[in-house]
């Protein structure tokens, strides 16, 4: 479905793939913007004390130097004596899970994906795609606090593209070699008990974010990391988990990163009377898990019919218009006027084809929160109905109130 309809494809799909790589299409897209406009929302707009970033990808090397992952960021990794296989080893058991031959020793393999940066052959300098978009906001640190009047407590919000070498890249485009991430690092005074509240605070306010767009808060838990499973700049962390269909799985990473990452790129922050080195908060998402996620949460099949019950802020369309006849110039007319108005305001669909009945199918897979028909009655009473997606329940709504009904019920 999710190629049929266009939201995901699979990436250089006419080369034969590259795995671990998905292009998103039309829907996909808007699914994708719509989870980050509603992130941005409540993490950015509806608070005082955070503010945006946009890094670039490639930074100089040492800041990955610096930041311990050139030498910690590294999974283990076995590979299969008999068939080559490469396999994460805490995702295997003794043996092959392809053939069953046996397993080297596990050895550390970094993730960071290498590039080139250069003209010249010679004089090519090895970089690294960002392997989580988070340093970009810490070797900004110092620029961020100049050039606002933030003050400490205050969070860096920051949306981007980031890369990893993954070994198992697998389970659709949960985990992927190039993937987007949604981020806030918030940083506080170097005190247990402050990073204890804004941990709290920020784990439950994740979850809560999650829940208010619709996942079952049964598919969602918190998991506490054991000692030995940390990113080596944690000092406590926590995943917001989900049920998928191939098991709980990370959802989203709550993490104590203490002076970790500052100190190492040597800064601090000056307060009137002290000067100290602030310790980390961070909320770090992935766009396309979410979207997946989302996805999957919001899929639903009754009968023949399927409904993809998104909530409206995230679905791709907030609604769609029809002529109850394709072939009724009037009907025709009237429709693409209500749907102008609309697009001035909203993502609109317009559909001609086939019966009613299917054209509501097809937007319900799709999850059109409401569906719009001009008919015989809307020439003589400038009405529309309107037709949600989730009841199936028709009202008529007069044509200079469909963009107010609209608002109101999108919310
Ligand atoms: N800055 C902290 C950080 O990057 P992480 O737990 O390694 O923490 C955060 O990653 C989130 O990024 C994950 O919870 C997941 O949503 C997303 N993510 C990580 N690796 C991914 C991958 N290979 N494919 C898709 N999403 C990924």
């Amino acid at each position: 479905m999710a190629k049929r309809r266009g939201f995901v494809f699979p990436g250089s799909e006419i080369y034969g793939g590259f795995g671990g790589f998905w292009d998103y299409g039309p829907l996909g897209t808007e699914l994708k913007n719509n989870i980050k406009k509603a992130w941005w929302q409540s993490m950015v707009y509806d608070r005082d004390d955070v503010v945006g970033a946009d890094a670039a990808i490639i930074m100089n090397p040492k800041v990955w130097e610096a930041s311990g992952h050139t030498e910690a960021f590294t999974d283990p990794l076995v590979e299969c004596k008999a068939c080559h296989h490469r396999f994460r080893a805490d995702k295997v058991k003794e043996v092959c899970p392809d053939c069953g031959g046996e397993l080297t020793e596990p050895k550390k393999f970094n993730l960071l994906t290498e590039v080139y940066i250069g003209t010249v052959e010679e004089n090519k300098t090895k970089a690294y795609l960002r392997g989580e978009i988070t340093q970009g906001v810490f070797v900004n640190f110092a620029n961020i606090v100049n050039s606002t009047r933030v003050k400490i407590p205050f969070g860096v919000a920051q949306i981007g593209k980031a890369f990893r070498n993954e070994i198992t890249p697998g389970n659709f485009t949960f985990r992927s070699l190039e993937f987007e991430q949604m981020e806030l690092e918030y940083f506080i005074k170097p005190d247990e008990k402050e990073a204890d509240k804004q941990f709290d605070f920020w784990k439950q306010e994740r979850m809560n974010w999650y829940v208010s767009l619709g996942i079952a808060k049964d598919n969602l838990r918190f998991r506490e990391h054991e000692d030995n499973e940390r990113a080596h700049y944690a000092k406590a962390a926590v995943d917001i988990e989900y049920q998928a269909p191939f098991g709980w799985s990370e959802f989203e990473g709550i993490h104590n990163r203490g002076d970790y990452d500052l100190k190492n790129h040597k800064l601090s922050y000056k307060d009137e009377n002290e000067e100290y080195t602030p310790w980390v908060i961070e909320t770090s998402g992935g766009v396309d898990r979410a979207a997946l996620f989302f996805l999957i949460d919001s899929y639903q099949e009754d009968g023949e019919r399927v409904i993809l019950k998104l909530n409206p802020k995230l679905a791709p369309f907030k609604a769609a218009v029809f002529p109850l006849l394709p072939n009724k110039e009037e009907l025709v007319g009237k429709a693409k006027e209500v749907y102008q108005m609309l697009k001035k305001e909203f993502n609109v669909a317009w559909d001609e084809r086939g019966n009613i009945g299917k054209r509501y199918f097809a937007q319900d897979e799709i999850g059109t929160p409401y569906c719009l028909t001009v008919d015989f009655t809307s020439l003589e009473d400038d009405t529309v109905t309107f037709r949600d997606r989730d009841t199936a329940k028709q009202e008529r709504v007069s044509v200079d109130k469909a963009v107010p009904y609209l608002q109101n019920k999108l919310g």
